[in-house]
């Protein structure tokens, strides 16, 4: 068994202007592929090549880790963009959006703030804590699985994902990820579902993980 590269679920040119398809030629068909050829090649001919992704993600470190946690975050982060996306979500997720941060603006702020602020590579995110919604931010490959949280929403602060775009500039592609791309319906779906799995927090591990820190 081997672990594959999982298609966009959209063409590559639908999220242009806001996102260009050569952004998801190279971010999709050259990185995201290469984490999936690289791990393949660690983990052939060891017990780990019949794990699925998430059993080895938290069960391993070092290069396995670093590569299956890469396979599952742009697995997760394609689908959290769609065309003619951005806007606020309604209904059960805004309500504890509000609830969480005060207003979806507020949300917006802090969440931009995490994603700007991420020094070097990593992640931001919203998560499902103990039944409250959450922003994290996270170094590199890490992400919320580690920590027993559900992932509802990330955005990818890895240059690669916006150099060709807006060149160093991540406040603008942040901007235009939660004005013209974020798929709320996806987020929707992912509360609806962790909100039967959420188990007990974790979050006394955070400051254990090195880079990662707990925002609010
Ligand atoms: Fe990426």
């Amino acid at each position: 068994m081997s672990f594959g590269l999982s298609s966009l679920p959209y063409e590559l040119t639908a999220l242009a202007p806001h996102m260009s398809a050569e952004t998801l030629e190279i971010h999709h068909g050259r990185h995201h592929k290469s984490y999936v050829d690289t791990l393949n090649k660690l983990v052939e001919g060891k017990p780990e090549a019949g794990q699925d992704l998430e059993t080895l993600i938290v069960s391993s470190e070092g290069a396995i880790f670093n590569n299956a946690a890469q396979i599952w975050n742009h697995d997760f982060f394609w689908k959290c963009m769609k065309p003619r996306g951005g806007g606020r979500p309604d209904g059960r997720l805004a309500e504890m959006m509000t609830e969480a941060f005060g207003s979806f603006d507020r949300f917006a702020s802090e969440f931009s703030e995490a994603a700007v602020g991420q020094f070097g590579s990593g992640w931001a995110w919203l998560v499902l804590n103990k039944g409250k919604l959450a922003i994290r931010k996270t170094a590199d490959a890490d992400l919320p699985l580690r920590y027993d949280e559900q992932a509802l929403l990330t955005i990818d602060v890895w240059e690669h994902a916006y150099y060709i775009d807006h060149r160093n500039l991540r406040p603008r592609y942040v901007k235009t990820f939660l004005g013209n791309l974020v798929n709320w319906d996806f987020a929707l779906e992912n509360l609806n579902r962790a909100s039967q799995a959420d188990r007990a927090s974790r979050t006394d591990r955070w400051p254990q993980a090195a880079g990662s820190q707990l925002i609010a």
